[in-house]
């Protein structure tokens, strides 16, 4: 089995019907030890709260993380402390048709920040895309988010457009940022 085929098997559910899906891991960030897993709907709640926490108002609500973790051609990761509270999230979407890969949503408690957890969710998110075929990842982030633009920029990210008016409702403007993905021997 080719190499490829082997990640495609790996990160998607037995039976080869596209769901995207992820099998939850033990992993070490900082000498802490945290589980990674594929967010449910009955995650949504807690979504919401963390971003409340983080934003002071949550800009996607229940409705909208249940709606995007139900969808096939998503995938939504949590990362759990060892006491099961989650402390960090991140969305994926497929585009197959262009060959991106998209980080909807990145975030994580603030007195979780800075340990490394954003760094490990995104090359988790990047290696799936990989696995997946996909050619690119990008993202959209506030033209003001500086620390979060620098984790980009140290991934491989690049600032690839701006774009108006992109936040509602403050009507804020977003980079929107891409990674070209390569595989070994291209
Ligand atoms: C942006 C965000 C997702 C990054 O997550 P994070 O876990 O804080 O990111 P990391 O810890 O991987 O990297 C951030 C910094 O911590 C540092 N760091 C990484 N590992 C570390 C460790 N083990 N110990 C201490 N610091 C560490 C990094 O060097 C980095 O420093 P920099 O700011 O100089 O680049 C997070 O800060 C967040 O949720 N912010 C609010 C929401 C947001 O802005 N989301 C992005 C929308 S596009």
């Amino acid at each position: 089995m080719k190499f490829n085929d082997l990640w495609r098997r790996l990160v998607t559910r037995e039976g080869g019907d596209r769901q995207l899906s992820f099998e939850s891991r033990r992993v070490m960030i900082a000498n802490t030890p945290y589980v990674l897993r594929q967010a449910t709907i009955d995650d949504a709640a807690t979504l919401v709260e963390i971003e409340r926490i983080i934003y002071g108002k949550a800009p996607w609500n229940e409705a909208a993380f249940i709606s995007d973790i139900k969808r096939s051609d998503r995938l939504y990761v949590v990362m759990q402390t060892a006491l099961g509270r989650i402390v960090a999230l991140v969305g994926l979407s497929l585009h197959p048709r262009t060959g991106d890969g998209h980080i909807t949503n990145i975030a994580v408690s603030p007195s979780y920040q800075g340990r490394g957890m954003g760094t490990f969710l995104m090359r988790a998110m990047i290696a799936v895309a990989l696995a997946h075929g996909m050619k690119s990842v990008s993202l959209e982030v506030r033209i003001e988010n500086q620390g979060a633009q620098r984790l980009y920029h140290r991934l491989g990210f690049s600032i690839y457009q701006q774009k108006h008016h992109y936040y509602f409702p403050d009507g804020g403007d977003a980079y929107e940022m891409k990674m070209k993905l390569t595989r070994m021997g291209e």
